[in-house]
């Protein structure tokens, strides 16, 4: 009853590595037929016995994933990184000389066939000494007709905040009663921890997908006084134009209008307006309509993921973590490729990276196949390698 077809393609293919636009591989079968298609960001951390604890990569490294159809479902099995410690450029004063391997199993459903498993979001994963994170990933194995698929199942770290099934507070719980009178001078807040990374969505209608997102944890220093944005409870609102789009955060404690502009080729913020009260009854609105931040081609998102602080009025600075918007031509509802700021992760290995230092990665792709089950006609492409 049940059937199995040997390796599919083994393919081993040189690319210039330009990791701020993420890598790009599509491995073809020996007719030429499209196979497997994957896009995607990659950072490696690895321990090994020296103590350092960032690479500094310079040279090649082999990473693979092999993948497994059952059925109509597909599924990432294993994720095998192979790094060679007698590298010294890469793992200077290291004790052993070895070529080291770890594998992990990465956190990826199974993915309907015909359909690309897409995840902005970061998901990092331990195995042993290495620890690796993976984001911007887009990945279809198993293509038919060489035909990339436009069907996409998200990651659940990328589904928007579910602004709907907050609950519907009205507006007299935000004003607690509290006895003003004795209200404590503003005392200087310890600082702060992180904050909470918010993800917020428009869509022009309840049908359609996201016309505006935007990912950032947020905390403003307004009058001396700094605050965290809570993005949990948080109403979203906002639209989407041709020349200008909107965000409207409303929290208990503030409301933050975020105005971007399309000016034809690029985007950037133009406008901010911020209002509420400190915790200790310190009102505030602080407007300013002159920016010039975030600045991105249209099409493309703008992301930082370094913490970033923004003198926006004489008494308010906004710091932004993780922050990752788009403002204009959003499609498919997910993120388009991210034009990264550029003091990002300076002192980190991406940045070499980032900047354009090509390097040549040796990436090895296997890809094997088992038809397990009933049905004949699936992938009959592949049954005649
Ligand atoms: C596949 O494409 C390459 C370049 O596009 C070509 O050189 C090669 O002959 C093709 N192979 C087959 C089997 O069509
Ligand atoms: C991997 O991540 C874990 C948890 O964050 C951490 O304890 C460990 O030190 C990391 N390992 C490396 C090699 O960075
Ligand atoms: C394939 O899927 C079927 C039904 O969903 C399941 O019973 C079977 O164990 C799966 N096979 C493998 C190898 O995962
Ligand atoms: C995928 O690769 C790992 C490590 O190379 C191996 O243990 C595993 O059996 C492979 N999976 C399949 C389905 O062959
Ligand atoms: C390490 O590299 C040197 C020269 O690059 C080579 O002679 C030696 O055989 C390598 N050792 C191992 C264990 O691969
Ligand atoms: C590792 O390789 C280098 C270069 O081949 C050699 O000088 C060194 O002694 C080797 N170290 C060990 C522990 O084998
Ligand atoms: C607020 O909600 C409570 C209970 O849900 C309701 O009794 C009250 O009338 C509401 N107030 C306003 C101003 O809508
Ligand atoms: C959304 O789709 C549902 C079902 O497909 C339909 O009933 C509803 O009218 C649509 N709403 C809009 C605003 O298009
Ligand atoms: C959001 O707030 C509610 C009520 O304060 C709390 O029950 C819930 O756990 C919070 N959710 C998250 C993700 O923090
Ligand atoms: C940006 O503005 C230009 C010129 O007004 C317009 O042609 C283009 O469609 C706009 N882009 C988006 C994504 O709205
Ligand atoms: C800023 O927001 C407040 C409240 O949302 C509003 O009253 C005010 O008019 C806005 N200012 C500007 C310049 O948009
Ligand atoms: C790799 O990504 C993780 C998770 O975002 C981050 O903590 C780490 O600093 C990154 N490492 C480098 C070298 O960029």
């Amino acid at each position: 009853m049940y059937r199995y077809a040997s390796v599919v393609c083994c393919l081993c293919f040189a690319i210039a590595f330009q990791l701020s636009h993420g890598t790009s591989v599509t491995v073809k079968d020996k007719d030429n037929n499209t196979c497997l298609y994957a896009d995607l960001m990659i950072n490696f951390t690895v321990s090994y016995e020296v103590s350092v604890n960032e690479l500094n990569f310079g040279e090649g490294f082999s990473w693979s994933v092999n993948f497994t159809i059952n059925g109509t479902l597909y599924k990432a099995d294993t994720i095998t990184f192979t790094y060679n410690l007698n590298d010294t450029t890469v793992f200077p004063n290291s004790v052993v000389n070895d070529t080291a391997t770890v594998t992990a199993k990465p956190q990826i459903p199974a993915i309907d066939i015909d359909t690309c498993y897409s995840c902005n979001s970061k998901e990092t994963l331990e195995a042993d000494v290495v620890n690796q994170t993976l984001w911007n990933v887009l990945i279809q194995a198993f293509v038919s007709n060489n035909n990339i698929s436009t069907n996409l199942s998200s990651c659940a770290a990328d589904l928007p905040a579910s602004t709907t099934v907050a609950p519907i507070t009205n507006a007299t719980t935000s004003t607690p009663v509290t006895n003003s009178s004795t209200a404590p001078p503003p005392t200087p807040t310890p600082t702060l921890p992180t904050p909470t990374g918010g993800k917020y969505s428009i869509k022009p209608d309840e049908n359609s997908t996201a016309c505006l997102i935007a990912n950032f944890g947020l905390r403003i220093n307004v009058k001396k006084i700094e605050m965290n944005f809570e993005p949990n409870g948080t109403t979203v609102s906002g639209s989407c134009g041709v020349n200008s789009s909107q965000l409207v955060l409303t929290s208990s404690s503030m409301t933050i209008t975020l105005t971007f502009a399309n000016d034809t080729k690029k985007f950037h913020l133009h406008a901010l307006n911020i209002t509420g009260k400190t915790s200790s009854g310190v009102e505030f609105s602080e407007v300013n309509t002159n920016l010039t931040l975030w600045e991105a081609a249209v099409g493309s998102s703008y992301m930082c993921n370094k913490e970033q602080n923004y003198t926006i009025t004489s008494q308010l600075t906004l710091y932004t973590f993780d922050l990752q918007v788009q403002p204009f031509g959003v499609k498919k509802g997910v993120f388009s490729t991210a034009e990264d700021c550029q003091p990002d992760d300076v002192d980190s290995f991406i940045v070499p990276v980032a900047v354009g230092v090509s390097l040549l990665v040796l990436i090895l792709i296997v890809l094997l196949a088992y038809f397990i089950g009933r049905r004949r006609n699936m992938g009959s492409t592949y049954e005649s390698l």
